[in-house]
């Protein structure tokens, strides 16, 4: 007899695959150009735009909340998938920059947009979060734990960035992107490949736990600091791996692929993972990065939106998803455009 007849115990029905139904984006309304920000840093507009491909960032005015920039970012996905908000049954939001420590932000996104009851998380996965979510999510759908997945990513580094860190300041930004995804007659999105190397936890964080902080004779805002170069040799190099990993186990190669939509971290990054994985030229790689910095969780949603908006990426387009950072954590996946 085996377990399963003693207990009576029964799993979800799987449920068969799971797509992008539609996306939608944020950015605030305040632009940012490099000019603004060199003085306070000792830099210049030549040196960011040529170690970064940074022109210039969003940050977020004070009315432009984490939840607000969810909420707008969700609204614009639910419309192009064409569904109705109360059919979502889960909301995912991935950031680090919601300032309460509980309760998590989802729960107030999926109030906003007038779900009853609907499954609400975030999780903490820095700029991986949002490949970490379509993940999740299309597990869920697969596994029959949800039928209309909402994933936001969303941030708004501008809090939690040192205006005078060298380097730190000109990378960070804020803005929020989201993904409907729901079920489907084929697969839509490919197998997540993911992890995450703990022994570098150091390179990207929070300065200090917030208790020393709050202990310090004058408490001040524990910022995210980096050690950019560590960083920039480990995804240069590890990432291209997991990229590769990512289309062997969606079952293509580079060859099928229509896009390629990386975190946007630092256009060297992007340009040595393209060389290793020999991209095609005729691939459109999105380059998001000059307009709007690096917007960790937000920044491939971000991304893809803006090629889907300028006529880079059609709908039914192969994209492979790509997204590292503090952990340090990454995922990638290959996705069908939706
Ligand atoms: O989103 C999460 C994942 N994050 C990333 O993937 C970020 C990865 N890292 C990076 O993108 C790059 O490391 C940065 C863009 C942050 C920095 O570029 P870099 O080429 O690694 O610069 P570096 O830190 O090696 O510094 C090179 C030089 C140094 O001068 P010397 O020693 O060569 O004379 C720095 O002092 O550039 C100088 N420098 C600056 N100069 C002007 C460092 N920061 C600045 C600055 N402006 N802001």
């Amino acid at each position: 007899m085996s377990p399963t007849q003693r207990t009576g115990l029964r799993s979800a029905a799987a449920t068969g695959h799971a797509r992008a139904l539609g996306i939608g984006a944020y950015r605030p309304s305040r632009i940012v150009p490099n000019a603004e920000i060199v003085d306070a840093i000792d830099s210049s507009d030549e040196w960011i735009q040529q170690r970064s491909g940074i022109r210039s960032r969003r940050w977020a005015e004070p009315h432009e909340t984490v939840q607000m920039m969810s909420v707008a970012a969700a609204r614009e996905a639910i419309a192009h998938a064409g569904i109705a908000a109360g059919q979502i049954d889960a909301v995912v939001v991935a950031t680090v920059s919601h300032m309460l420590q509980t309760p998590a932000v989802a729960p107030a996104v999926a109030h906003e947009l007038g779900l009853e009851r609907p499954v609400a998380f975030d999780i903490s996965a820095a700029c991986a979060g949002f490949c970490h979510g379509v993940g999740i999510g299309n597990d869920m759908i697969r596994g029959g734990s949800a039928r209309y997945v909402l994933v936001v990513g969303v941030e708004r580094l501008s809090d939690i960035t040192d205006p005078t860190d060298r380097g730190t300041a000109f990378i960070f930004a804020d803005g929020a992107g989201a993904m409907i995804l729901g079920p489907s007659d084929e697969p839509g999105i490919g197998p997540v490949v993911w992890g995450s190397d703990g022994e570098q936890f150091d390179l990207i964080r929070q300065r200090e736990d917030w208790r020393d902080v709050l202990d310090a004779a004058d408490p001040r805002m524990p910022h995210l600091v980096m050690q950019g170069s560590a960083v920039f040799r480990w995804a240069s190099f590890e990432m291209a791996k997991v990229a590769r990993e990512a289309l062997d186990r969606a079952g293509i190669t580079v060859d099928d692929l229509d896009l390629f939509v990386p975190h946007q971290a630092n256009n060297r990054i992007t340009d040595a993972m393209a060389r290793a994985i020999k991209l095609p030229d005729r691939v459109r790689i999105a380059r998001d990065i000059a307009e709007q910095g690096n917007t960790s969780a937000a920044s491939v949603p971000l991304a893809l939106h803006r090629m889907l908006a300028d006529g880079e990426a059609r709908s039914g387009d192969l994209a492979l998803l790509i997204a590292f950072g503090a952990g340090l954590a990454y995922a990638a996946q290959v996705v069908r455009v939706p």
